[in-house]
């Protein structure tokens, strides 16, 4: 007898341990309830599976850098790119002021200084808010669905911005980009505090997982080799210091967030999304690693 998914998602959710502490260098996300957790699976032809508090909103954070590091390439090309910002493992903690040495170049997308570049090149000649609004259309391109902000956070975020304002400032000295820096961290900011729910964030991961096809919409939101680039470097760098752990013992391309959310992408098979505030300290969620781990041992996704 094979139990059915949804079920299957409610037992593993109910076997995750509760124990770390929810983000509060962003005082609005210490405002989160930190009991919150949902879950959902989205299939290769669309078909969504969810379990939890599915109806939950939350900030993107970080889970918004691979979607805009694929914006980045699909608008301006490989070289452009990779010309501004390295694919390398920082090994630091994400808000770190991780330049490789050689090249001045901040070392990956997926770290808050690489990310902070990455929006810098999405429509480079466009005033901040035209960056933005291409930003959020194609992460809803992402989603199949728009996307809006939660001001509230973004407000409360510019207010203590002031280590990614730095960091801003450090990529446009070593001319990483030529815009104003404080137009560049709004953007950023802006990006990080777009509200999604575990089933946008599924459908998002499988876009990736899909070769760059929306599964839902079946609109082609970018070239199979940017998905593939980006699955590379979510893989390599999704988890920040935890990847090698997460490599070993869940498998599969994934981002977290500061807001709870972690995905996960299996390519051709499976985009999965787990929401839980409170984060290990590294800045992953506890119970979205929990989750994961589950998933992976349960379904034999492990890509090795
Ligand atoms: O820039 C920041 O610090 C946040 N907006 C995003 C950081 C984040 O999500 C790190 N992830 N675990």
């Amino acid at each position: 007898m094979h139990t059915p998914i949804p079920d299957y998602l409610h037992e593993v959710l109910e076997n995750t341990r509760d124990d770390g502490e929810v983000a509060t260098y962003i005082p609005e996300l210490a405002r989160a309830n930190p009991d919150l957790l949902a879950s959902a699976l989205c299939m290769s032809d669309g078909k969504i599976y969810a379990a939890g508090d599915i109806h939950e909103r939350f900030t993107i954070q970080s889970i918004s850098k691979p979607f805009v590091y694929a914006l980045a390439l699909q608008e301006r090309g490989f070289e452009t790119v990779l010309d501004k910002i390295g694919v390398e493992p920082s090994g630091e903690s994400f808000n770190s002021a991780s330049l490789d040495p050689r090249t001045q170049r901040p070392e990956n997308p997926m770290v808050n200084i690489g990310a902070i570049a990455t929006h810098a090149l999405v429509r480079p000649e466009a005033s901040r808010d035209e960056r933005f609004e291409a930003v959020r259309a194609g992460l809803s391109a992402f989603a199949g669905r728009e996307l809006d902000v939660d001001e509230a956070v973004y407000a409360s975020e510019m207010g203590t911005a002031f280590r990614n304002m730095s960091l801003a400032y450090l990529v446009r000295s070593v001319d990483g980009f030529t815009q104003d820096p404080a137009d560049i961290v709004e953007g950023y900011t802006r990006q990080c505090s777009i509200l999604v729910d575990v089933r946008d964030l599924a459908v998002m991961a499988m876009t990736l997982a899909n070769a760059g096809i929306n599964p839902i919409t079946q609109e082609r939101v970018v070239d199979e080799h940017v998905a593939q680039q980006v699955l590379s470097v979510m893989t390599t760098c999704g988890m920040y210091d935890a990847a090698g752990d997460w490599m070993t013992q869940v498998g599969i391309p994934a981002k977290s967030g500061v807001a709870g959310g972690i995905i996960g992408a299996l390519p051709g098979q499976v985009g999965a999304a787990v929401f839980s505030p409170r984060l290990d300290p590294v800045g992953n969620s506890v119970r979205g690693v929990q989750a994961f781990e589950r998933f992976s041992g349960d379904m034999g996704m492990h890509l090795l």
